[in-house]
């Protein structure tokens, strides 16, 4: 063979080679990627993160639960996000983004009576404005309101799931409204997803797959797959099976209200 020709074979050869291993990469990337890439979660799981990063915590304490004491306030101590205090603030998504943009809504900067409030207490709200993205401020709101329980599921099946979650603990998993994201090792993202989101789509893919979460702990979608079952057993929090011990309106109350959270119907809505 000359010289010339061997390289060519050679220069073929790896060619080919680079098209197998490129190949191969491609098939098994989505899986690479889900395992390497951070979590997404739900957007009130990331604007918890985000809470942290940028000091949130610091005057309104560990999850927004416990505020700093503020001499010189009308209520002794910065204000908490937990249990509906948000409520005595804000009414609305618009008045948390323009506490966060700028410490307060504007109908409140404008009074001077509430200005004349602020210049008394000790500790203030800051402005984040040139802080924060947009799509950061969507997090942190969505944090907001989950982490103060302000969203309102509709009379009926969904109100009753709502009460039975609270029960059940399944928030104390799945996070405050099921927001998701708490630690699991062990498993495929590394966190127990939340009811809503992409991780959520992924993996509740129809209403049978929702009942079957709740009453068998799993979906035979994930339990029939090699890779799925291998993390599905590793992982250190399962889910509980509720189906023997549940009565069957119960588990049409949690379902409802499950997919009432997943619909995300409650973005936007006032408070
Ligand atoms: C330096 C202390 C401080 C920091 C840091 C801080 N806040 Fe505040 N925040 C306050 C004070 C004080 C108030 C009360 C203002 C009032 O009475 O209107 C407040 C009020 C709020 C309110 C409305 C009332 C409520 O129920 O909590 C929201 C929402 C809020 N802060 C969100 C945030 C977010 C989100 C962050 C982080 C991006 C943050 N705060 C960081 C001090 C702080
Ligand atoms: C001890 C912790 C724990 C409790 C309590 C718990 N879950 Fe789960 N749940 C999990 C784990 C872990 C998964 C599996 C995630 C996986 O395999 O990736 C899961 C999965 C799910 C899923 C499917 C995945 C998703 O995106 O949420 C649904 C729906 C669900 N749980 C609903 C509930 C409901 C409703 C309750 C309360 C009745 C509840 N869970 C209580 C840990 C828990």
């Amino acid at each position: 063979m000359a010289a010339s020709e061997t390289m060519r074979w050679k220069a073929a050869a790896l060619a080919m080679a680079v098209a197998v291993v490129g190949l191969a990469a491609w098939i098994v990337y989505p899986y690479a990627r889900s395992l390497v890439i951070p979590p997404e979660s739900t957007a009130a799981a990331r604007g918890r993160e985000l809470a942290r990063d940028l000091g949130c915590f610091t005057c309104h304490g560990a999850l927004g639960r416990e505020g700093v004491p503020n001499p010189g306030s009308a209520y002794g101590a910065v204000p908490t996000f937990h249990e509906g205090t948000l409520m005595m603030f804000a009414k609305s998504d618009q008045d948390l983004r323009e506490y966060i943009l700028d410490g307060a809504p504007k109908a409140k900067r404008d009074s001077d009576s509430y200005r004349r409030e602020m210049n008394e207490q000790e500790i203030r709200m800051p402005a984040y404005r040139d802080f924060v993205s947009e799509r950061q401020v969507d997090d942190l709101v969505a944090f907001l309101r989950a982490s103060s329980e302000l969203l309102f599921p509709p009379e009926g099946l969904p109100s009753e799931g709502e009460e039975l979650a609270h029960e059940l603990g399944c928030f104390q998993c799945h996070g405050a409204m099921g927001s998701g994201g708490h630690a699991n090792p062990g498993s495929l993202k590394g966190y127990i997803p939340g009811f809503y989101g992409s991780d959520y789509r992924e993996l509740v893919q129809n209403d049978e797959e929702l009942r079957s979460w709740i009453e068998q702990g799993g979906i035979p979608r994930l339990t029939d797959d090699d890779l799925a079952s291998y993390f599905l057993a590793r992982q250190r929090v399962k889910m509980p099976s509720y189906g023997d011990r549940l009565e069957p309106d119960q588990i049409d109350a949690l379902i409802a209200y499950v997919k009432w959270l997943a619909s995300e119907e409650w973005r936007g809505v006032g408070f």
